[in-house]
């Protein structure tokens, strides 16, 4: 009966099928490759995947794996020959390394995709329906025989074909002679492409959502710039404030040690921090003076308006926090919600670190810019009260580096 061990040596586990009629042996050994085959989501080791796989299952001397690109022909991507201890990849070679096969039905590659037929050949020296010229040929430089040959379309769920799977000399597990590819194996390898096909297909989707993410990504990050510089108040304004708002809290937030995508989010939250500066009257914004307590209630609603501009959608989950809590202090005297400490949201307490720094060493309608020596002196005298004193450690750690000065430099409005 039929019998199908697995020797859990190596990376993989090896299959070896001895007689793979149809039964619920092989079925249950297609599942498990295709769970296998479906949880690689790199594309080129999972191609190199597939082909390992063919070769354990049929005892195939080679393996060369093609797909169809973009430009309608065949592309060589992954070959392994084990009695020629070759192991070939497009992506380790190169693409130029290797021409693409012509969509010519005498090449039997090309054949098998174009009529999505499978071809089993017994012996190509003595086949005439196909050109076997290059292989003539590669055998002669490389001193071997192509003797047995399956030639199998990869075929995708939309019926498509998007790739062949060509497997060379057929090897008698006992004798160790070429033999033609049983029958039996043409059934498997149908199978084994067709899972292929789909776990290439769900590689390239993925591949796909993720370019698109990154579209996305980029075009929010473009609108962000948008929404941050129409909020500007200042009439000067070059966009230098918005840059410099962006590499301190960049920097401040990695300095603390946390992941470079969290420090990135920040980073671009922190520049629609005033959004909801825009729903404040210009009376009030540009006074150059001092503000009256009236006037400094309605500025202080700044927070919550930008709370509001900034939607619910992920991409903007730490802006809008940002948005509402960059005016709260560590010791719940700030607003609008007076929270305290680690309850204020840690973007929002690097926002509040970055945004006074600002304020501080450059000009305001209402005030000169200060020195640094003058500003790192504020700063740490608000530790505890105004901020979290950890980042306040930081923040010092970077003045004393120079970094403060530098990203100053490179962005003074
Ligand atoms: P802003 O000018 O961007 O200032 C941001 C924050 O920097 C201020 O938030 C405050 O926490 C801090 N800051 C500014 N100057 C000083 C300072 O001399 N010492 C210290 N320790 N911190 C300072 P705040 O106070 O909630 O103000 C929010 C916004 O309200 C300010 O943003 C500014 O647009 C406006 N504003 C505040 N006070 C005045 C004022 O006296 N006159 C005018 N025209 N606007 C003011
Ligand atoms: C929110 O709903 O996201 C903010 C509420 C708060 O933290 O005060
Ligand atoms: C301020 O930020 O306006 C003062 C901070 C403080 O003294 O706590
Ligand atoms: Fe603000």
């Amino acid at each position: 009966m039929e019998d199908y061990q697995r020797h859990e040596e190596g990376p993989f586990a090896r299959y070896t099928i001895d007689s793979p009629d149809t039964n619920l042996h092989f079925t249950q050994f297609l599942v498990e490759l295709g769970i296998s085959l479906s949880s690689e989501i790199n594309p080129d080791r999972l191609l190199e995947r597939i082909v390992d796989e063919l070769l354990l299952v049929t005892n195939a001397d080679g393996a060369t794996l093609y797909l169809l690109d973009d430009d309608g022909q065949l592309h060589f991507k992954v070959s392994k020959n084990k009695s020629m201890r070759l192991h070939l990849s497009e992506a380790t070679s190169g693409a130029a390394a290797f021409t693409p096969v012509p969509m010519d039905p005498t090449f039997v590659s090309a054949y098998s995709a174009l009529n999505n037929r499978l071809v089993n050949i017994e012996d190509v020296y003595q086949s005439h329906e196909f050109n076997f010229e290059g292989p003539k040929k590669y055998d002669a430089t490389n001193r071997y025989r192509s003797k047995s040959m399956l030639v199998a379309p990869l075929t995708n769920y939309e019926g498509k074909v998007i790739g062949v799977m060509q497997l060379v000399n057929a090897i008698d597990r006992i004798t160790h002679e070429v033999i033609p590819f049983e029958k039996k194996y043409e059934e498997l390898i149908r199978a084994m492409a067709s899972y292929a096909a789909v776990a290439i297909s769900n590689v390239r989707l993925l591949e796909e959502t993720r370019l698109r993410a990154e579209m996305l990504r980029e075009a929010n990050l473009d609108s962000i710039h948008s929404l941050a510089m129409a909020a500007e108040t200042r009439d000067d304004d070059t966009g230098d404030h918005v840059r410099r708002m962006e590499r301190y809290s960049l920097t401040l937030a990695r300095r603390l040690g946390l992941p470079q995508e969290t420090a990135e989010e920040i980073s671009y939250s922190s520049i629609m921090h005033d959004v909801g500066k825009i729903s404040i009257p210009d009376h009030i914004l540009k006074k150059p003076g001092k503000l009256t307590p009236e006037e400094f209630e309605v500025m202080k609603g700044h927070s919550l308006a930008g709370w509001r501009i900034l939607s619910a959608k992920p991409f903007f989950r730490v802006a809008r926090e940002v948005a509402r809590h960059h005016h709260e202090k560590w010791n719940g005297t700030g607003y609008p919600d007076g929270t305290g400490g680690e309850a204020i949201p840690l973007s929002a307490r690097v926002v509040a670190v970055v945004d006074v720094w600002d304020a501080l060493t450059n000009r305001r309608a209402y005030k000169e810019a200060w020195g640094f020596e003058r500003s790192i002196e504020e700063m740490r005298r608000c530790a505890g009260t105004h901020f979290d004193p950890r980042l306040i450690e930081a923040w010092d750690a970077l003045f004393h580096e120079g970094e403060l000065e530098r990203i100053y430099n490179e962005w003074k409005g």
